[in-house]
């Protein structure tokens, strides 16, 4: 949905083959109905199911793209703001826990195997994406703790690996969207 449907069209109209992810097998199928009918001279598209905050399916999701060369950039953007995040005395643990695991834990796993498959295809050039937000910047006046550290995570973690990896060729770089619909 989002801001990931709308990269897929734009990196579609770009000519690039585009795999779609998420954890909803009916989004997904929904989305590459749309995905075709705004970009029907699209190359090759697919989908696969994937929970970022499995490394088992993050690593499937990587590997199907080898028969296609190897990934060349990849878009971790799945993330959530969990209708029960709230300040620092309301938070459920289970909430903090789960905003973690999809936000935080998902961009490294798509980041790691990323670097994997970027090595394996002898890449010299490539790009992993990761959506922060501006809250990692600034926070956020309504309450969404776990939300927010988050993100901030995401930002720091980009970082590092923009240091880490740029000698291999892989860039590394954060989004830190404003609110949007
Ligand atoms: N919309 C905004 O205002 C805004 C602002 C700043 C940052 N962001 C960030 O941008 C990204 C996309 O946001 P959006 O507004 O397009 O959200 P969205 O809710 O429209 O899309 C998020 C997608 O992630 C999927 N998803 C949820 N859990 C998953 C999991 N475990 N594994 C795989 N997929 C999973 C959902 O099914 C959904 O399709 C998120 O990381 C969000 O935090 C959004």
């Amino acid at each position: 949905m989002g801001i990931g449907l709308e990269t897929c069209i734009l990196f579609a109209r770009e000519g690039a083959n585009v795999l779609l992810s998420d954890i909803s097998g009916p989004a997904l199928e929904k989305a590459l109905e749309t995905l075709k009918s705004k970009v029907p001279d699209a190359k090759k598209l697919d989908t696969k199911i994937t929970d970022v905050s499995k490394e088992a399916d993050v690593e499937a999701m990587v590997k199907h793209v080898d028969s296609w060369g190897g990934l060349d950039v990849i878009f971790n953007n799945a993330g959530i703001m969990h209708a029960d995040d709230a300040d620092a005395i309301d938070t459920p643990e289970k909430i903090w826990d789960l905003t973690q695991a999809i936000n935080v834990k998902g961009v490294w796993f798509g980041s790691k195997h990323a670097v994997l498959s970027f090595r394996e295809h002898g890449k010299k050039k490539a790009s992993v994406i990761n959506t922060a937000s501006v809250v990692a910047l600034v926070g956020a006046a309504t309450p969404q703790l776990a939300y927010t550290a988050s993100k901030g995570a995401v930002l720091a973690m980009t970082r590092e690996l923009a240091m880490v990896h740029a000698r291999e060729g892989f860039r590394f770089n954060a989004l830190c969207p404003a609110p949007l619909k």
